[in-house]
């Protein structure tokens, strides 16, 4: 079995038979934190439908600014267009929000309901330029869909 595939197998049975979303979120975040290597920050933006902002959720690493508007920074614009962004450089990266500005990369995939609906993002920071690739993209997605089953 692949790392990867190895990776995905024990986060699924992490999450297994537990219901809770909070805990299933907090244990998930500090799975990849700890399992993954060159990661500064693992968690969640969570969309609050009230609100129509993305919230913080259960995290790994330093303390994050707890709402980014719809659109805004990687994380808003990786949730409004439901597709995963990968930046190599986010000094580059027009509207970055720095939480922490010893962060150099990023990877924000988009959780989708299984009724379609957006429910929020998984982030992923590094100090690494360059730490997520594209050839990444299906692992962290595939990470996502185990998440997303947590709605379930
Ligand atoms: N950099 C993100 C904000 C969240 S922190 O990285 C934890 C962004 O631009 O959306």
């Amino acid at each position: 079995m692949g790392e990867n595939n190895l990776l995905l197998k024990q986060l699924r049975s992490l999450t297994q038979g537990e219901t809770n979303l909070t805990a299933n979120l907090a244990n998930i975040s500090a799975f990849l934190y700890d399992q993954l290597p060159d990661l500064s920050w693992s968690g969640f933006y969570l969309f609050d439908s009230a609100e129509q902002m993305l919230i913080l959720g259960p995290f790994q690493g330093k303390p994050a600014c707890t709402r980014i508007g719809i659109g805004k920074g990687v994380c808003g614009q990786a949730f409004q267009t439901k597709q995963t962004l990968i930046v190599e450089n986010v000094h580059l990266f027009p509207g970055h929000i720095a939480c922490d500005t010893a962060t150099n990369a990023e990877i924000v995939v988009p959780l989708i309901s299984s009724q379609g609906a957006s429910i929020g993002v998984l982030d992923l920071d590094s100090r690494k330029f360059g730490r997520f690739k594209a050839k990444d993209q299906q692992f962290f997605e595939q990470v996502a869909q185990i998440v997303e089953n947590c709605w379930n």
